[in-house]
């Protein structure tokens, strides 16, 4: 999804401060990327299509002059394909007004139509041209930037989070939202908008988030907010605690195997103060409100949630299932506006999302809400949307997630679903104290277990996996119970960067057609740890055997039975069944990763794909 950064400072030349968060903004995904400043009483716009550091050589060849204030934007293509003419920023004919912008504009064919009658004439294919057109028209007939912003927004439809300057009103900048995530960082000498906190924690820890429908006037040493009704707000603000380092490579060759590895941290992080070994009792911070009378009064739980964090979902319901015998189900977000009308009263719905951002995910909890229900979020982004509008929240501390493929987000995702098992689990009194305790030890346990899957003897192991796998056009991967969601994940990791087509199914499923693809050859993969399906797992492994397909197989080191029939083996450590996920992912986000890298594939920014899908 594109990327913004606006920047207002007292002193100095604010491009590379700019430039620096847009690079912070490449895991977004983007097709193309460009920078504007307003400086001397002229606006300066430099785009290209093509990476950053195209953009870069384009600054070399045709420098800017220094700026107190500049824009940059990473553009994913809508409308119009990426081309230089296409990237942003984009001003107005006149060239007074330059906008950046991350959205749809789902009127904009009408509102070009009507500039064009007016003689205005269009250079890109985007709808962002269109809002600088106008916020310019709505300019020149009031003279102040942010009455023209208010005018300018109200006629779009749509999804937007976009900044703006404007010659004439130098020191000044204005910034808006609607369905799309901006923020405002204040440093010391400066404010600073952007879609994410990574983009500006090189500038400050310091951060304000704009609501749905808010505007925002902000210059070097002041801002104001004001709501959709034009109102000043007043609003304290929240100190980020990621830090710059946790969002750079830190010597890694890609963000992905540092997130990887990063995964025993976040569930130390995300679990370890919420327990005490003594009590049993597992408490979330003030965000979480719900009492053990709301959580005995629930009838049902559902999970919503999209991609990773889906899967996640998954696995949630079958935890507080067991845990604490509460029937649920699970929806793909996308699909919730489209199910059977349910009594919301008598449920809790829980909306897991990496970046609090997923339109989807956002809509189905919007939905809920209105319907009278209420929705607990699981979120790794404080402030995101979600974090803020869900009726509890349980953050994540995973750290920013900078790899397009989610990992680490979902060992910090199943991590909280355990300990909101758990709590709802002695609410209930479906689980006494004693039971309690022990199932908060083996998680404890975990963080260590964890450690054997990031030595060299299993690296090995997984590389001769990858090798064997990177040649191959498809493959299948196979789990049972608690497995089967993994299997899912395993088999998104692998299609959402190798590009090797992956399908994830119920080992059971497999004989009722996708059978029909395993010949010699084939592969698939099976998470075959012990537990109440292992010994149907290994009937599975027997049939692929027979029609003489591959297995790659994730199973315990000392399993002498899944060894017989494997022609891989991705090791893991035995731990208890509830808490294999966790652990039986790790080496199939790693497969996944080195078969990537076997085909030379752009892992931290596979094709296609943007980070957070803020469009429906
Ligand atoms: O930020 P979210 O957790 O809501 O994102 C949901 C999906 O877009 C995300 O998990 C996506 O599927 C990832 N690319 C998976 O690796």
């Amino acid at each position: 999804m594109c990327g913004i950064v606006g920047a207002v400072v007292a002193a100095g030349d604010v491009l590379p401060e700019v430039l620096t968060g847009l690079r912070t903004l490449e895991y977004r995904g983007y097709d193309s990327a460009g920078v504007a400043v307003l400086a001397g009483g002229l606006l300066e716009v430099r785009r290209k299509s093509g990476r950053i550091s195209a953009l870069e050589a384009e600054l070399a060849d045709r420098r800017l002059p220094s700026a107190l204030q500049a824009v940059g934007h990473t553009r994913w293509a809508t409308h119009g394909k990426p081309a230089d003419r296409n990237a942003h920023p984009h001003r107005d004919q006149d060239n007074q007004v330059v906008v950046v912008h991350n959205g749809i504009i789902e009127n904009f064919v009408e509102l070009r139509a009507e500039l064009e009658k007016e003689g205005v004439a269009f250079s890109s294919e985007t709808d962002t041209e269109v809002i600088a057109n106008l916020l310019a028209r709505q300019l020149r007939a009031t003279g102040d930037l942010h009455a023209a912003l208010l005018g300018a927004i109200d006629q779009l439809h749509g999804a937007y989070a976009l900044v703006a300057m404007a010659v004439g009103h130098e020191g000044e900048m204005v910034a808006a939202r609607r369905d799309s995530p901006l923020v405002l960082g204040v440093g010391a000498g400066g404010r600073f908008a952007a879609s994410d906190m990574p983009a500006l924690l090189h500038l400050t820890r310091d951060f304000l988030f704009l609501e749905n429908g808010e505007t925002c006037v902000f210059t070097a040493e002041s801002h104001r907010i004001f709501d959709a009704a034009g109102k000043l707000v007043s609003r304290d603000l929240a100190k980020c605690d990621w830090t710059p380092e946790q969002a750079e490579k830190g010597g890694y060759p890609h963000f992905m195997l540092k997130e990887i590895e990063e995964q025993p941290d976040v569930l130390a992080r995300t679990a370890f103060d919420r327990f005490r070994d003594s009590t049993g009792d597992v408490t979330f911070e003030d965000g979480f409100q719900l009492t053990d009378e709301d959580l005995r009064r629930a009838a049902r739980l559902r999970f919503m949630a999209m991609g990773t964090s889906f899967h996640a979902a998954l696995l949630g319901q079958q935890m507080t299932a067991e845990l604490a015998r509460l029937p649920g189900e699970t929806l793909n977000a996308s699909e919730f506006l489209y199910s059977p009308r349910l009594a919301e009263e008598t449920a809790i719905t829980v909306i897991i999302s990496q970046s609090g951002e997923t339109a989807d995910s956002l809509r189905a909890m919007r939905e809920v809400k209105e319907r009278g229900g209420t929705v607990i979020g699981i979120c790794n982004v404080q402030g995101s949307t979600l974090a803020r509008e869900a009726d509890h929240l349980i953050l994540t501390h995973c750290g920013p997630e900078v790899g397009v493929a989610s990992t680490k987000a979902f060992v910090g995702q199943l991590t909280a679903l355990y300990l909101l098992a758990i709590r709802i689990g002695r609410a209930r009194e479906e689980l006494d104290l004693d039971k309690g305790l022990a199932l908060l030890r083996d998680l404890r346990a975990v963080r260590t277990q964890l450690d054997p899957l990031f030595e060299p003897e299993t690296h090995v192991a997984i590389r001769a996996a990858a090798d064997f796998l990177a040649p191959k056009s498809s493959c299948l991967f196979l789990g049972r119970g608690l497995l089967f969601p993994v299997a899912l994940e395993g088999a998104l990791k692998l299609k959402e960067i190798s590009y090797i087509h992956a399908e994830g199914y119920p080992a059971g499923e497999m004989k009722h057609g996708p059978i029909a693809l395993i010949d010699t050859d084939f592969p698939v993969v099976v998470v075959a740890t012990p537990g109440r399906a292992y010994k149907k797992t290994l009937s599975n492994m027997e049939e692929v055997k027979a029609r003489g397909g591959r297995l790659l197989a994730v199973a315990c080191r000392e399993d002498e039975k899944v060894a017989a029939l494997a022609d891989f083996i991705l090791p893991v450590p035995s731990v208890p069944e509830l808490l294999a996920p966790i652990v039986n992912v790790v080496p199939l986000q790693l497969l996944a990763y080195e078969t990537a890298l076997v085909l030379g594939c752009d892992i931290d920014q596979p094709r296609n794909l943007a980070k957070s899908v803020t469009v429906e």
